[in-house]
């Protein structure tokens, strides 16, 4: 089946008194941007690390695009998925650029004569070519963001999950990379997982998954979840700007069409009042 499926998952942390998950079902569709927000604690990077097969369930099964993430089944599920983590330091294996993505090809047995051409292509997908000889104590986090983007571009994924993977950078580094995964999904197929606070992020995303202490709290395109500010207060998460003005607005006895506005249509929509 297509799509990321979790069933009856169960899991406890060695040593911990009760478990993350028990009983939960999760379903994931291929080729959208899922955006997985929730209280920090509830479970989110736990999911992120079953789904990757990091850690095993005590109970239920996993699928990805069909393949069973089972431990003989760990080395292709890790050529078609890649994890990008929050902190860019802890992510860089190479001497420079270039070797880092190299070592991730070496690792997955890419004949080495389309070794040098992946390279390329990862490089210019994520605007590092100019670096590509550059060794990592150089770059800033965010580069460093695109380097591990570019190691599992050059896999040729069918999946990328970021955990968090902006939290770390300044602003514009954020944009950089959220506009670079904006790019990539319209270029080319690919299942987009990101599990964020940023409401920019979350705006971008086709779908939304609320994580709380009891498993799913709800699921939905990103509208339905975007506009119940009140849930996203509850998060702990940001409530993107074009919700919160249309909230400001009504609020102050504006009458506004009934729809979500993302932040853009917001503005537009505003523009147009005061014109
Ligand atoms: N390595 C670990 N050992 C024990 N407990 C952990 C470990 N990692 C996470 N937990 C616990 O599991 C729960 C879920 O954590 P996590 O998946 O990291 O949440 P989130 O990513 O949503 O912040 C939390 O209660 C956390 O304390
Ligand atoms: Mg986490």
């Amino acid at each position: 089946m297509d799509g990321i499926n979790l069933k009856n998952i169960s899991y406890t942390y060695p040593g911990a008194a009760h478990p993350v998950f028990s009983g939960l079902n999760l379903q994931i569709p291929r080729n959208k941007w899922t955006t997985m927000i929730g209280q920090n604690g509830s479970g989110k990077s736990t999911i992120a690390r079953l789904i990757d097969g990091l850690l095993v369930p005590a109970t239920g099964s996993i699928t990805v695009n069909g393949l069973p993430v089972v431990e003989d089944k760990l080395p292709e599920l890790h050529r078609r998925l890649g994890i990008v983590f929050q902190n860019p330091d802890n992510q860089f294996v190479g001497a420079t650029v270039a070797d880092d993505i190299a070592f991730g090809l070496e690792n997955h047995q890419v004949p080495h004569e389309l070794m040098q051409k992946r390279i390329d292509a990862a490089l210019a997908k994520v605007g590092m070519t100019d670096l590509a000889d550059a060794e990592p104590t150089i770059l800033s986090g965010g580069q460093k963001q695109r380097v591990a983007i570019a190691g599992i571009l050059a896999l040729e994924p069918e999946i990328i999950i970021l955990d968090e993977a902006t939290s770390m950078l300044d602003p514009e580094g954020r944009q950089v990379i959220l506009e670079l995964i904006d790019n990539l999904r319209n270029q080319q197929d690919l299942t987009i997982i990101s599990i964020t606070h940023d409401p920019v992020e979350m705006e971008l995303a086709d779908q939304i998954i609320v994580v709380d202490q009891h498993g799913i709290a709800d699921q939905g395109p990103a509208p339905d979840i975007l506009k119940q500010t009140d849930l996203l207060r509850q998060l702990g998460v940001g409530i993107p700007t074009g919700q919160h003005l249309h909230d400001l607005l009504e609020a102050a006895g504006v009458t506004l069409p009934d729809r979500y506005f993302t932040t853009n249509e917001m503005v537009e929509w505003l523009c147009q009042k005061l014109s």
